[in-house]
This record gives structure tokens, C-alpha cells and sequence, in this order.
């Protein structure tokens, strides 16, 4: 019973909740993050962000290695005889090597998004990029390794870690929604129709004003004679887009620097890969009212 309870009591200790408040992660966090901060904002950024793709690029890079891994796993386990010969174990060779060359690519992607996030999602996500790394090291292993048995017992060690990896992943996305649209709500949120917002004179050229749509808060934008108005919570982790500055068009969060295009809300820079909601506006009686065209 002993050992048993003792894994309990490891499995309760590792559980990603109490990564979220594990303080102690952050001496890895702070340096880590020094570092991926490096590679600045810009086109290549972006790219690793999934600007382009309009979510994050991460998780699709990473069904690769997993996927090839996978693979040399299944045919591990039901290859027979066959399997075991050295053909067989050659392609297994070769689906891990696959696997290594794809996990960079997704450590890339994955550590874009990670270096500019909440401080529990960099706590669950340095272990999350632990687990991977050990995971990367067993399949490596398993490649020099000239005996058929120990490459497959790394290869299983491997699958072990890149599953733990996966758990972590999925917490960071579902659990304290890591990469989501943080403004996917507002279209809900919102009853569909124009609506008194604010009077217009209360609002200064180029200067964000903030105003509340029941609960929603909106950005309120004068430029030259058009007025603008934007969910305000960044779709990226919910920043406050009204104590953002306008330059040339572009609102930038004030949290982690995207950047948004005022007349159509679309991402200008990462890391947000949503495009935030925009409201039609026009002026009644000295009023600015708005209406989200998808809202309901
Ligand atoms: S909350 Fe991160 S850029 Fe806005």
C-alpha cells in the first residue's frame, strides 16, 4: 500500500493546479523568458505566433512529432515478429527522427507564445516544455542506441513524458485558456441592434476613451472625423485595450504590445491571433451608438 499512497501523494503534488501556484518555478520562468524575449516582435514573431493563421500555430505544429511518435509506438507494439526485424526497426528509427526535426519547430512556435502569457500558464508551461525536452532526450537516445530493445524502452520512456507534455499542453489551452480568443464572448454578450454608448462630445482626437455596453467595455476611438469603437478586452489575455495607445491606425494593447487596425479590428501584430470585435458606430442627438454586426 505504501508505494501506493507515496504515488498518490506525487501525482496530487504534480498536479497542474498547484504548478499555477508553484512560486518557486518562476527562477526558471524569469530567465527563460529573458531569452525567448530575444526574438522580437515582427514578421517572424508573428508567424510563429499564427497571425496568419488566425490562431495559435503552436498546436498544430506539435500533432507532428507527436503523431510520428504515435506511429513508432503502435508499430512497436503490434509489429510481431516482422517488426522486430531490422527493416522494421528502421522505419521506427525513422519516424522518431521525424518526430525530433517537427518538435523543434513546435518548441519554436510554443515558446513564441509561452515568453508572453500570464505567470500560471508560464508556471505550467515550463514544466509542460520540461516534459517535451525529456521526451525529445529519450527519442534521441533511442537513435544512437545500436540495441533493437533498448531504443524501443526509450522509445516507450519517450511516449510516457510526451504524454505527460500533452496533459500540461491541454491545462495551458482549456483550463486557464492559453491561446484562446479572450473576445469570443462579446458577440454573446451583446443584443443585437444600435445602442446609445456615449455623447460624443466627451471624446478627444486620437485619444482611447473607455465605455461600458452593460458589461461589456468598449473602446471609443475619435480619428479626424470617424469614430471608432472595439471590444475592449484584448483577444489576446484580456488586456485593456482603452488604456492602449493609437498610432497610425493601429491600437496597442498595453499588456503584451499586439497591435489591432481600428477600422476593421484586425490583428496588426501578435501575439493576439483574433481579431477583435468591431462595432458599427454613428452619432444621434449628440450620441455615439454602436452595433455589433454578429452580435446575438
Ligand atoms: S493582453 Fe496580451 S497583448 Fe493584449
Amino acid at each position: 500500500m505504501r508505494p501506493i499512497s507515496q504515488l498518490a501523494r506525487l501525482a496530487k503534488l504534480a498536479r497542474p493546479s498547484r504548478l499555477e501556484q508553484a512560486e518557486a518555478l518562476d527562477r526558471v520562468v524569469a530567465p527563460s523568458q529573458r531569452v525567448a524575449r530575444r526574438l522580437r516582435p515582427g514578421p517572424v514573431r508573428d508567424a510563429l505566433n499564427g497571425v496568419w493563421l488566425g490562431h495559435p500555430l503552436h498546436p498544430v505544429l506539435a500533432q507532428a512529432p507527436v503523431g510520428a511518435w504515435l506511429s513508432a509506438a503502435v508499430l512497436d507494439a503490434t509489429g510481431g515478429s516482422a517488426g522486430r526485424s531490422a527493416a522494421g526497426e528502421a522505419e521506427r528509427r525513422r519516424l522518431v527522427a521525424f518526430g525530433l526535426a517537427a518538435a523543434a519547430a513546435a518548441a519554436l512556435a510554443g515558446t513564441a507564445d509561452w515568453s508572453e502569457q500570464h505567470e500560471q500558464q508560464m508556471r505550467v508551461g515550463v514544466v509542460h516544455a520540461a516534459a517535451n525536452v525529456t521526451a525529445a532526450g529519450f527519442y534521441g537516445a533511442s537513435l544512437l542506441t545500436r540495441r533493437p530493445a533498448a531504443s524501443r524502452a526509450l522509445r516507450l520512456a519517450g511516449l510516457a513524458a510526451v504524454t505527460a507534455g500533452g496533459l500540461l499542453g491541454g491545462h495551458i489551452s482549456f483550463r486557464l485558456s492559453g491561446g484562446a480568443n479572450q473576445a469570443e464572448s462579446v458577440p454573446h454578450l451583446v443584443e443585437p441592434g444600435w445602442h446609445d454608448l456615449m455623447p460624443a462630445g466627451g471624446l478627444t482626437d486620437g485619444q482611447p476613451v473607455k465605455a461600458m455596453l452593460g458589461e461589456v467595455p468598449v473602446v471609443v476611438i475619435r480619428d479626424g472625423r470617424a469614430v471608432h469603437a472595439l471590444a475592449g478586452r484584448c483577444s489576446h489575455l484580456s488586456g485593456p485595450l482603452f488604456d492602449g495607445e493609437l498610432d497610425e491606425g493601429r491600437l496597442t494593447c498595453p499588456w503584451h504590445g499586439s497591435a489591432f487596425r481600428i477600422t476593421d479590428g484586425s490583428v496588426a501584430r501578435g501575439p493576439a491571433t483574433a481579431p477583435q470585435p468591431v462595432f458599427s458606430t454613428r452619432v444621434r442627438d449628440g450620441v455615439i451608438q454602436v452595433c455589433l454586426p454578429d452580435a446575438g
